[in-house]
């Protein structure tokens, strides 16, 4: 059985991420989203609020469950039993970090693979910060994110 991670901290889900998820359950047989539980960073929405949002917007899927981690990546790959990282990659600035992300989980655990989705045009510029700072000044943000995503953003900033 394939399993396959695609982590993330997911602050909040855009359009982008949906269609990287919708993607890769076609290429695994079960995909979790893992959601990054960084107590460092203070998230808009809560890691449980972000698991709940991705849970409700890929039940239709049926091959995808969202679930938090912290501590190493490659630890709550191994937990999960998964032997695949997916990760998205936008534009050609996503390059340094992605290289740096895979080649560090790569160092530490040889036997996990990163696989890299390329982004659809259509959603090579959102970001999570992007739709955030939209959000924030009460700017449109349905082209961006799922209409859950928007009304839990739309409440966050009243
Ligand atoms: O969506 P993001 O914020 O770009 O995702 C980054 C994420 C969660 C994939 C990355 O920060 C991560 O894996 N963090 C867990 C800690 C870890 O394993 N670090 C070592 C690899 S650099």
């Amino acid at each position: 059985m394939r399993i396959g991670v695609y982590p993330g901290s997911f602050d909040p889900i855009t359009n982008g991420h949906m269609d990287i998820i919708r993607r890769a359950s076609l290429l695994v047989d079960h995909l979790i989203v893992g959601v990054l539980n960084n107590s460092q960073k203070n998230p808009t929405l809560s890691v449980e609020e972000r698991v709940d949002l991705i849970n409700e917007l890929t039940k239709d899927l049926g091959n995808v469950t969202a679930n938090h981690f912290s501590g190493l990546l490659v630890e709550f790959v191994n937990n999960m039993q998964a032997n695949v990282i997916i990760r998205g990659f936008r534009a050609i600035s996503d390059f340094e970090y992605e290289m740096q992300l895979a080649q560090t989980n790569y160092m530490l655990d040889p036997e996990i693979e990163t696989v890299f989705l390329v982004a659809r045009n259509e959603f090579s510029y959102i970001s999570s910060t992007m739709v955030k700072e939209v959000a924030k000044y009460h700017g449109d943000i349905s082209k961006m994110v799922p209409q859950k995503t928007q009304k839990i953003l739309e409440e966050k900033f009243k």
